[in-house]
């Protein structure tokens, strides 16, 4: 273990980023709006640990996929080996059949948000530890079912003003049309296999599919050239998986929904079969997928449980942000100048609660119809508070003196123009501090 010197400070892990302040509350009303939105389609939440056994993963995601054999966080404890999760379905479907809810009324429709780790080179839009939102639709094998659970991401992006993004569809067949195609595959490519790039020839052995996915340009070249095209258009994949693939594409034109069919799209991960899809943000560089998904519907059973088809999709919380139009700005901050701290406290905890008593409170939004509101907690004269508020951007400031306690008045500060209110009740303060207006018969200096 790298102890370091003593006195050094700590770094995080990398690829492991903090957020802090607007950034940390910004992230939190993705997840409330994101969330509500996907509840209001009839998907419950469901958690499950951020550790799993390993053998989960294994026999979930694929021993020949690259986040099993290079990507995992594992570790030994006790006689077990556990890993963090380093994507969402195998746990939920792990807890679909641990606490029953095969035995549900189908279709059971779940979503999920939370930590994901892989142990990836960190670059932009790619960490260690990221965050996804997904949902899983079990129980149900039809094209509307498919259509739903893409319909379902288009529409929450849109929801959440998300411009200029393409969704990819393709469909990887059921698990025999799989090792026809991957036969078929490696013999289309076993020609030029000295050509391709060392990981490719990797994958031509253990997972030929997903040398589709390789980002070397010279085996792009082959596998975006003619012969490949050809190849791939008319791979004869089986009935019904064709037939559904196609009637999905059907609805989700008859929704206006424009798609792009992608033959090379296979995904990372072992367990699916059917429909696959991916939907990319344009302004996302290299990394560009904001969403992965398609339909699994022989992992319940690869997992132990009763024969259920399924099918869902994450999205990647960081690029989801990254891809929003720029949220509200940060409440304001009304800060409190004192010299009495029992009744200061008490006016603030009294304000805080207000917007919420009157219905100002229940928005979607984080921060809308919030007051923040601070007291000083220095002990200082009035002056230094005044300072104070403006270190801390106040937008103004509330002074409860001597003078104004003797009163029953409450003085309001706006700090950007140095606009000067009074009050005489807490419910008229109240109205001034929700207004930023005076109200009729008070002083303005
Ligand atoms: P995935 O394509 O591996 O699918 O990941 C889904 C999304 O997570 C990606 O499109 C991307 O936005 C985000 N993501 C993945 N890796 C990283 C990373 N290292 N850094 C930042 N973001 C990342 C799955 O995980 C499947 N479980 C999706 C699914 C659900 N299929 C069926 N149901």
């Amino acid at each position: 273990m790298r102890t370091g010197t003593k006195g050094q400070a700590i770094q995080r892990p990398k690829g492991m980023p903090d957020t802090v302040g607007a950034d940390a509350d910004a992230w939190r009303a993705v997840q409330q709006e994101a969330m509500a939105f996907l509840r209001r389609a009839g998907y419950q939440e469901m958690n499950t640990p951020i550790l799993e056994h390993t053998e989960l993963f294994h026999r979930g995601v694929g021993e020949s996929t690259d986040i099993v054999n290079k990507e995992m966080f594992t570790f030994e404890k006790g006689d077990r080996s556990l890993t963090l999760r380093p994507e969402g379905t195998a746990g939920v479907v792990r807890a679909f059949i641990e606490n029953g809810l095969h035995r549900w009324p189908k279709p059971v429709k779940l979503a999920y948000f939370g930590p994901m780790f892989r142990y990836e080179r960190p670059q932009e839009g790619r960490q260690r530890q990221f965050h996804q939102l997904g949902c899983e639709l079990f129980g149900q094998d039809t094209p509307e079912a498919d259509a739903e659970v893409i319909l379902l991401a288009v529409g929450l992006l849109e929801h959440l003003g998300v411009e200029g993004i393409t969704l990819h569809i393709n469909t990887v067949g059921e698990a025999d049309d799989r090792q026809r195609f991957r036969d078929a595959l490696k013999q289309q490519v076993a020609p030029y296999l000295d050509e391709l790039c060392p990981d490719c020839q990797r994958r031509y052995g253990q997972n030929p599919l997903r040398m589709l996915d390789c980002k070397v340009p010279s085996c792009r070249a082959h596998y975006d050239g003619e012969a490949m095209s050809a190849f791939l258009a008319h791979f004869p994949w089986s009935q019904p998986s064709y037939g559904q693939y196609q009637q999905t594409l059907a609805i989700l034109s008859a929704c206006g929904v424009t798609y792009v069919e992608n033959p090379r799209l296979v995904r990372g991960l072992d367990y699916y079969t059917r429909t696959v899809f991916e939907i990319t943000g344009e302004r996302l560089g290299a990394q560009n997928a904001v969403c992965g998904g398609g339909r699994y519907n022989q992992l319940v059973e690869g997992l132990g449980g009763p024969n259920t088809p399924a099918i869902g999709w994450a999205m990647g919380v960081e690029r989801l942000h990254s891809l929003m139009p720029t949220r509200e700005k940060t409440p304001p901050l009304f800060y409190i100048v004192h010299d009495d701290a029992p009744s200061a406290f008490a006016l603030a905890q009294w304000l805080r609660q207000q917007p919420e008593r009157l219905g100002w409170g229940g928005s979607a939004s984080e921060t809308a119809g919030k007051l923040m509101v601070e007291c000083d907690l220095s002990g200082k004269p009035l002056g230094k508070q005044f300072q104070a508020a403006d270190k801390r951007l106040a937008t103004a400031v509330i002074i409860w003196g001597e003078s104004e306690r003797s009163a029953g008045q409450y003085r309001v500060k706006w700090l950007a123009d140095g606009r000067h209110e009074t009050a005489t009740s807490q419910d008229e303060l109240l109205a001034v501090l929700m207004t930023g207006e005076s109200l009729p018969g008070n002083t303005r200096q």
